[in-house]
């Protein structure tokens, strides 16, 4: 199996080490417009082979997209990320042309990927994705919601004094600070509602911290995140190199789904060898079913600056 990651910042090269360390591909290439850097991040990887104990053979390059052909799966962290105070939908400007002149080059090479987009703003980048490759929708793969429903348990762990690992919980809609949605009442600690546990003040307080993950952490870092992004990146490259069938919410597109269509939006997904496989239906409030569809309008507006592109 071969992966490419292209962008070999924070995000890229977190990603590629969580694909190297758990030995998903055999082949994992770096790809960055920077002259000489994803070659110096692949080889920095290789050294630790030999004390991590992996076989996967790394490399860089700068812009050879030559490198990167048959590969099976490819994930995108290419574009700006985010400086403290600004938000994801700010970004759009620039990193909707980089995103397009990446698809259109791993595709030369590469032309039956699936595609993983991370890149921001990350609903809009996978709506761009889709429409400007017309790959078939399976194959390509929005990684926020993935990212949004780790840092949600981590929340939940926080409060609740309780493994993660033990925790069911989900964010939908948009990955944005204002249009994503902590699913807290679906939540579950080991099959236990969490709502049991937390008074209304307690789950407000998780729902506004998850929402502001990332941005704390920008704010706290001075540049956006990377060891959550890029390992929920992984995880989904895992899922589609075992097939393992695991369910992780992504942002696909919808076609009618949770009252959607023309939109790619983040839902309980199946993450196979095919992409994403299935969209998974879920009953939601009326007030959950409120929330998704203003994510929906926030998430259509910004799609709609693409086109003044
Ligand atoms: C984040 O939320 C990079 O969008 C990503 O940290």
């Amino acid at each position: 199996m071969k992966v490419t990651v292209v962008g070999a910042g924070a995000v890229g090269a977190t990603c590629a080490d969580n694909i190297a360390r758990k030995e998903l591909a055999n082949e994992l290439v770096l790809l960055d417009i920077k002259e000489g850097f994803a070659e110096g991040k692949a080889q920095d990887m290789m050294q630790t082979a030999a004390l991590l104990g992996f076989d996967t053979k790394i490399s860089g390059c700068t812009n050879d997209y030559s490198k990167t052909a048959n590969s099976d799966v490819v994930v995108i962290t290419s574009g700006l990320p985010r400086k403290p105070g600004m938000t994801r939908e700010e970004l759009i400007g620039t990193n909707a042309g980089i995103v397009k002149g990446v698809c259109e080059n791993i595709l030369k090479f590469s032309p039956n990927a699936i595609i993983i987009v991370i890149s921001n703003p990350m609903d809009t980048m996978t709506y761009l994705a889709l429409q400007s490759t017309g790959l078939p929708k399976h194959r390509i793969i929005g990684m926020g919601g993935t990212l949004d429903s780790a840092r949600f348990k981590y929340q939940l762990s926080t409060a609740l004094d309780c493994s993660p690992a033990d925790l069911n919980a989900i964010v939908v809609g948009g990955h944005g600070d204002t249009t994503m949605i902590p699913l807290i009442k679906h939540a579950t600690w080991n099959s236990i509602p969490v709502t049991q546990f937390l008074d209304t003040a307690a789950q407000e307080k998780i729902v506004n911290d998850t929402m502001v993950g990332g941005a704390t952490l920008t704010k706290l870092l001075g540049t956006s995140a990377w060891y959550a992004p890029g390992a929920a990146g992984a995880a989904l490259v895992e899922s589609i190199l075992r097939d393992e069938k695991k369910l992780f919410t992504c942002c696909v597109s919808l076609n009618g789904e949770y009252g959607q269509k023309d939109i790619c939006l983040g839902v309980p997904v199946v993450i196979g060898k095919n992409g994403w496989e299935k969209i998974v239906a879920m009953d939601l409030s009326a007030d959950e079913q409120a929330a998704f569809n203003k994510s929906a309008d926030a998430v259509r507006s910004m799609n709609d600056v693409l086109k003044t592109l």
